[in-house]
């Protein structure tokens, strides 16, 4: 197993504990809204966004996870909440997310669409409530880019582009604010959220973070419209293909599997030139790069 792998099992671990404590427990009313926020948001998913705020909090000089495990646990419990709609018939209508049958048909799309909900009011609560040991600024900022990485400028705009997109011819430059608003602004923040957690940190470094994430969640995204083509169900954990079916605008229906690869590259390449140009080349973000660019679910 290389560093990294390494790496990303011991957060993946400490995200799943730290998530596991925030939950509400099965056993309270109404148990299966609890339990149905828990079976999203548990055991599984690459927790990409919690490792990105964990590895940018680094980088800049966090040394104490303790300060970075709010963050960590709010942009996966959105995430969580993202992928809960995003699934839902009235959306993507798919029937499998991260190896298990999607959170509507395991409950009911009204238990779904409510856990949801409460999801994303999770991820406020915990972000506002456990991060008493930072400045109280630095937490009202982060709270305000959540809020803004969530909304109709973030990901519910980008969704609402998504949705219409089979019906409008999409141009590139269409496709890549979709791309950025949908998955970009959520990785955005969370690269934001990590570098707010450390100290003294220059304007211009923080601006380097946010630039190596603005690429890389566009790199994320486009990966994802590949693995939709060429990736397996098994491997992904949901449904290969469900783009063509839904008949999205994608990377890959635009451009063709290769001209995807080939901006894949170059939102890789910009992503690791934005922290070259600060000096901020930390091993930790540099695989995380490699990762969404080489990574098969
Ligand atoms: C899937 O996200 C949805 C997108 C925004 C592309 P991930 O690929 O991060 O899904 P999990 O969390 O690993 O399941
Ligand atoms: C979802 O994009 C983006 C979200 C905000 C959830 P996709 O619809 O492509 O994500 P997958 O492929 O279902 O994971
Ligand atoms: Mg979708
Ligand atoms: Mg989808
Ligand atoms: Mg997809």
């Amino acid at each position: 197993m290389t560093d990294f792998q390494q790496f990303t099992q011991f957060y993946q671990q400490r995200i799943e504990q730290k998530l596991a404590a925030c939950l509400v427990e099965e056993a309270e009313s109404p148990e299966w809204l609890h339990q149905a926020m828990r079976y999203s948001s548990l055991g599984g998913g690459k927790r990409f966004r919690a490792l990105l705020v964990y590895c940018c909090g680094h980088a800049c000089g966090v040394s104490e996870d303790d300060l970075l495990d709010a963050g960590a646990c709010a942009v996966e419990l959105i995430h969580a909440y993202s992928l809960i709609h995003d699934d839902l018939p009235a959306m993507d209508n798919s029937d499998l997310r991260r190896g298990k049958p999607t959170c509507h048909l395991a409950f009911d799309e009204a238990t779904a669409i409510l856990a949801g909900d409460a999801l994303q009011a999770l991820a406020f609560e915990v972000l506002t409530t456990q991060t008493a040991a930072l400045p109280a600024e630095k937490r009202l900022t982060m709270t305000i880019e959540l809020a803004k990485a969530c909304g109709t400028r973030g990901m519910a705009g980008g969704q609402a582009l998504d949705l219409r997109s089979g019906q409008v011819n999409l141009t590139l430059t269409e496709l890549i604010h979709l791309h950025h608003l949908k998955t970009g602004a959520l990785i955005e923040c969370s690269a934001t959220i990590g570098a707010l957690c450390a100290n003294n940190l220059s304007p211009e470094k923080l601006q380097a973070i946010y630039s190596y994430a603005h690429h890389l969640g566009l790199a994320f995204q486009i990966k994802d419209d590949m693995l939709d083509v060429d990736g397996d169900t098994a491997t992904l954990g949901k449904p290969k293909g469900i783009d063509d079916i839904n008949q999205k605008t994608t990377f890959v229906s635009l451009l063709n599997y290769q001209g995807a690869q080939t901006f894949l590259l170059q939102e890789y390449e910009q992503a690791i030139t934005a922290l070259q140009k600060v000096n901020l080349v930390h091993p930790q973000l540099m695989n995380l790069a490699k990762f969404v660019i080489n990574r098969n679910s």
